[in-house]
């Protein structure tokens, strides 16, 4: 997704602007580019790739600005080229804005401006907010801004500065942005780790709220005018843990700090053989559950059905967010809706929120990002708190995510009047040394991924709460690797994918102790049959599937429900290691996002 960062202040502002811009590289972006007010006038400067090639640009050391907003950008609407790059500027190149986002009504507007005489130089929708400011500009930023707002019809999250004012103006509908409070020196940002170096004093604005910021003080107001004051969050993320702390990736960092930040997710939520959340609604009241996510947040929904339904005992059904949000479902009071979402900032999941609450249903977020859009919507929350996930490929938030969402079987189980068995949490509190011990398999796992990595095709098979963490497999090799992977419940392949198997695609099976063992090992035997080369994801002192398999990835047992935070632990790995091998961008794959907060 695009990201922004703003400063005003006494320091000179390229070096702070390239410095935000590289932190928020892990967005996934196309272009960047900045624009500071130099000597009362604009300097923009800006470009097609990589920040890396901004920085080369020599007139960057020549500007003493002390005032400026800088952009990356995501491709929605005109390719990636330097003309369609942010900033934009109007006619007069006097006002200069950066925009995350879309402007779904931008071609009715920008019909109308060209008719006004304005010409617009790029193919994008956010060019025409800045002509649509210098159409209602007449002295007064801000106010010109709210009348260019008024006719837009879509999400934004900008910033927008003007030759003859020393402010930065800021504007919220539908995609994130914060203010960072400095001492003598403000920034804005689309999120916390642009500006983290500066300052951790950090204000989340709201949908519809614009903000006019100076060097010393700011000022918050809804788009209608009405003052607003806000909570200043103070951030705990420190800038060493943006950092890799050593690995040669975030993503492969993120995968081996499982077992410390997993602690956090747990922590003060189970005391005295209870489950202690804060849910601000009565769930003896709630008779069906429905959980809305996007990609891998999908899969630990799919893995909380199984949990919700097996303890709770409460109905579950899992929607792709995507999906949910436009074949208008059947949703009544009695209904809890819950929303998982790693950034809290997907604009799918969004909507399926706002469906459902429209509708009437309670709503609860399980999310990592303190303070992000979906925090602020829902009547309840559980925060994962597993620090900053940077790698764009998840991992640590989807353990995190299963284990919040067993938090909340249990807790359902307690809050209608059930007595909890201590010995399952108890053993719910070992899962992250245990994942610690599946971590231990990483040497194996290298051998495999240079055995494998260059298969065309995987196919990863899976049964009861270990079939979405077939397809969690599957979702990490293709999204970093770029090799085309399939999850299946491994019952599914007589039904059609058995066809495929052939020595050349690797068949990876969850095979871990269950009820279903003997059918697992049945399926193992299908695909042998027919020359098909097993990886089995086995527990240590399963000897059968030792013998069945070609090779084996051996993890420590734990009950089935809590099985898949350690049987992913060697797919997460297997994907990072081939895509390492392959010199692939693992923390930036191509045409990915780190949060998807368009359509
Ligand atoms: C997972 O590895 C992907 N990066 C992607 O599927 C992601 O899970 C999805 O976009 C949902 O993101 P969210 O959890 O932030 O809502």
């Amino acid at each position: 997704m695009c990201g922004i960062i703003g400063y005003i202040g006494q320091k000179k502002s390229v070096p702070i602007l390239m410095e935000g811009l590289s932190k928020l590289e892990y967005r996934g972006y196309d272009s960047a580019g900045l624009c500071v007010l130099e000597k009362k006038h604009l300097k923009t400067i800006k470009n097609k790739g990589r920040i890396a090639e901004l920085a080369k640009n020599l007139e960057l050391a020549e500007l003493a600005a002390t005032m400026g907003i800088a952009h990356t950008r995501w491709a929605t609407h005109g390719e990636p080229n330097t003309k369609n790059a942010h900033p934009h500027l109007d006619c007069h190149e006097k006002i200069a804005i950066v925009h995350n986002g879309i402007v779904e009504n931008y071609q009715e507007l920008k019909q109308v401006l060209i008719k006004e005489g304005h010409q617009i130089k790029s193919d994008t929708d956010s060019e025409i907010i800045a002509h649509l400011i210098e159409k209602f500009y007449q002295g007064d930023l801000e106010q010109a801004l709210v009348h260019a707002l008024a006719l837009i019809e879509g999400a934004f999250g900008l910033a927008v500065i003007h030759q003859d004012e020393q402010k930065i103006v800021v504007a919220r509908r539908g995609s994130p942005l914060i203010i960072g409070v400095g001492q003598g020196e403000m920034f804005v940002a689309s999120d916390v780790p642009a500006i983290l170096a500066h300052t951790k004093k950090v204000i989340y604005l709201n949908d519809n709220e614009i903000a006019i910021i100076k060097e010393d003080n700011y000022q918050i107001k809804k788009l209608t005018g009405e003052k607003v004051d806000k909570q200043i969050h103070e951030i705990k993320w420190t800038v060493d843990q943006m950092a890799k702390q050593g690995y040669k990736h975030f993503m492969l960092k993120e995968i081996f700090e499982q077992p410390n930040v997993l602690v956090n997710t747990l922590r003060g939520r189970i005391k005295d053989g209870r489950v202690k959340l804060s849910v601000d609604f009565d769930l003896k009241k709630i008779k069906r559950i429905m959980i809305v996510a996007c990609g891998t947040s999908w899969h630990s929904a799919l893995i909380g059905k199984h949990l919700l339904e097996s303890i709770a005992g409460i109905s579950t059904e899992v929607d792709y967010a995507s999906e949910f949000r436009y074949r208008n479902p059947i949703i009544r009071e009695t209904d809890l809706v819950i929303v998982i979402s790693q950034s809290g900032e997907t604009a799918d999941t969004l909507a399926a929120l706002k469906e459902a609450k429209d509708k009437g249903a309670k709503t609860l977020g399980i999310v990592n990002v303190v303070g992000s859009t979906i925090t602020r919507e829902v009547d309840s929350g559980i925060y994962l708190h597993v620090g900053p996930e940077i790698g764009v490929a998840s991992t640590k938030a989807f353990t995190s995510q299963v284990l919040a969402l067993s938090l909340l079987a249990y807790y359902i189980w307690q809050e209608t009047g059930h007595q909890l068995d201590e010995k399952i949490l108890q053993e719910l509190q070992t899962l992250p040394k245990k994942i610690s011990q599946a971590l231990e398999s990483d040497q194996e796992i290298i051998k495999l991924a240079k055995q494998f990595k260059d298969a065309k095709n995987f196919l990863y098979l899976g049964r009861g709460f270990n079939f979405p963490v077939a397809l969690e497999g599957a979702l990490k090799l293709k999204e970093i690797s770029y090799i085309h992977a399939e999850g299946y419940p491994a019952a599914e392949i007589k039904h059609g994918p058995i066809a495929l198997i052939d020595q050349a695609m690797p068949v990876v099976f969850i095979a871990t102790k269950s009820n279903l063992s003997q059918k697992i090992i049945s399926n193992i035997a299908e695909v042998k049959a027919r020359n098909g080369v097993v990886i089995a994801i086995v527990n240590s002192d399963d000897q059968v599937i030792k013998k069945l398999a070609d090779y084996v990835i051996e993890v420590p047992a734990t009950l089935e429900e809590f099985s898949p935070v350690i049987n992913v632990i060697p797919l997460q790995l297997l994907a990072y290691h081939i895509a390492d091998l392959k010199d692939l961008d693992v923390d930036k794959p191509r045409n990915l996002a780190k949060s998807v907060t368009v359509e």
